[in-house]
């Protein structure tokens, strides 16, 4: 089987990546053939300013790397080093239906907060189609939120098959439903782009910061309160034992427990789990010519699978052809 993966580096990375997405990543890559990229054509749809673009992709190689990421297992790029996903994008364009990409909510929603109705924005999808086809890829780890654009790359991977033969991989997403949609601090999904995030590489003071802000009801701390309603629980569950989050819920339902309570709970085991992480990042640091050998190593070796199947799709549309076979005649 191989997995395949990418996060785009449009901003620093938060819980909702690692618990969603970027934990699962690094399971597979014991398990599975793994590539992960970081998926910096993708970006450039909301970031145009080059030096935070170039910060991002660095950030995001030395987060990957820090939080596990082991390039013996899995093959780590970023996602321009591989320039062949741009002409396979164009060739499965010429087969995207209009209103496959119409449907996509991921560019409404962008569309309604503020992003301008750019073609890249509304290609988004196809360009993503073309990173998981090209490495024939046949499982996809994501969060929820990207569910939809997995069953684009399935329907424009058929359409291809349909019309010039088996030759793409039809992909599968894998979706945790326990860590599918952490909340934000204001209850809303966490993304970088809605400014409710915890940074994974957060210093404890801005933890604490940031979950002492959690938008809570007003109900007192003597009154019972519902366990499944609350998104501070909700985040503590990613970082607790389920003996500790049974005791909280029970808790909760007696009352006499505030918010207050969860939250420096919370900040304390965010803390804790991250610790081990950030000091391997300070150390990635240290050694930025190693980090950039493996991206370049990684780009090396994905280019070679992206090269076999992009010659057999020109092949198969008729961009790679034979002229001797048309004869002389005019
Ligand atoms: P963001 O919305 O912060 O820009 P991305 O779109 O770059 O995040 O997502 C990178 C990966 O992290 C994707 O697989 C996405 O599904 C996952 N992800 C992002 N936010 C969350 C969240 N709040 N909960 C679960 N998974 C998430
Ligand atoms: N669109 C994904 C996101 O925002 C990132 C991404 C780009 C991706 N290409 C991909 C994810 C291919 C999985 C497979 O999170």
């Amino acid at each position: 089987m191989r997995v395949l993966s990418g996060i785009q580096p449009s901003g620093k990375l938060h819980i909702g990546n690692f618990f969603g997405a970027m934990k699962q990543h690094l399971e597979l890559q014991n398990e599975d053939e793994a590539l992960y990229f970081i998926a910096n054509y993708h970006a450039m749809t909301s970031l145009h300013d080059k030096e935070r673009l170039a910060r991002n992709t660095h950030d995001v190689a030395l987060d990957y790397l820090a939080l596990g990421l082991d390039p013996k297992k899995a093959i780590f790029y970023r996602q321009s080093d591989v320039p062949e996903v741009c002409e396979l994008t164009w060739i499965l364009s010429t087969i995207t239906p209009m209103g496959l990409l119409q449907r996509c909510v991921s560019y409404k929603d962008k569309i309604e907060r503020g992003l301008s109705a750019d073609h890249g924005l509304f290609a988004y999808p196809v360009l993503m189609a073309a990173d998981i086809l090209i490495y024939k890829s046949d499982i996809v780890p994501v969060g929820k939120d990207q569910k939809q654009h997995i069953e684009v790359a399935q329907d424009i991977a058929q359409k291809f098959n349909n019309i010039y033969g088996e030759i793409l991989v039809i992909p599968q997403p894998r979706i945790l439903e326990s860590t599918a949609i952490v909340p934000g601090l204001d209850g809303q999904k966490m993304s970088k782009s809605y400014g409710n995030t915890i940074e994974i590489f957060a210093n404890e003071k801005t933890i604490k910061q940031k979950v002492m802000s959690i938008v809570t009801d007003s109900t007192p701390l003597e009154e019972p309160k519902d366990p499944a309603a609350c998104k501070i629980l909700a985040l503590l569950r990613l970082v607790a034992t389920s003996e500790e989050i049974a005791e909280w819920e029970d808790r909760y339902r007696k009352g006499g427990v505030g918010y207050g309570h969860t939250k420096k709970r919370l900040v304390e085991l965010l803390t804790e789990y991250f610790r081990p992480y950030r000091e391997k990042r300070k150390e990635l640091a240290q050694n930025l010519d190693y980090v950039e050998q493996v991206l370049q190593d990684g780009a090396a070796r994905a280019r070679i699978l992206a090269r076999k199947t992009l010659d057999e799709v020109r092949e198969a549309v008729g961009l790679k052809y034979d002229p001797s076979k048309f004869g002389t005649e005019v």
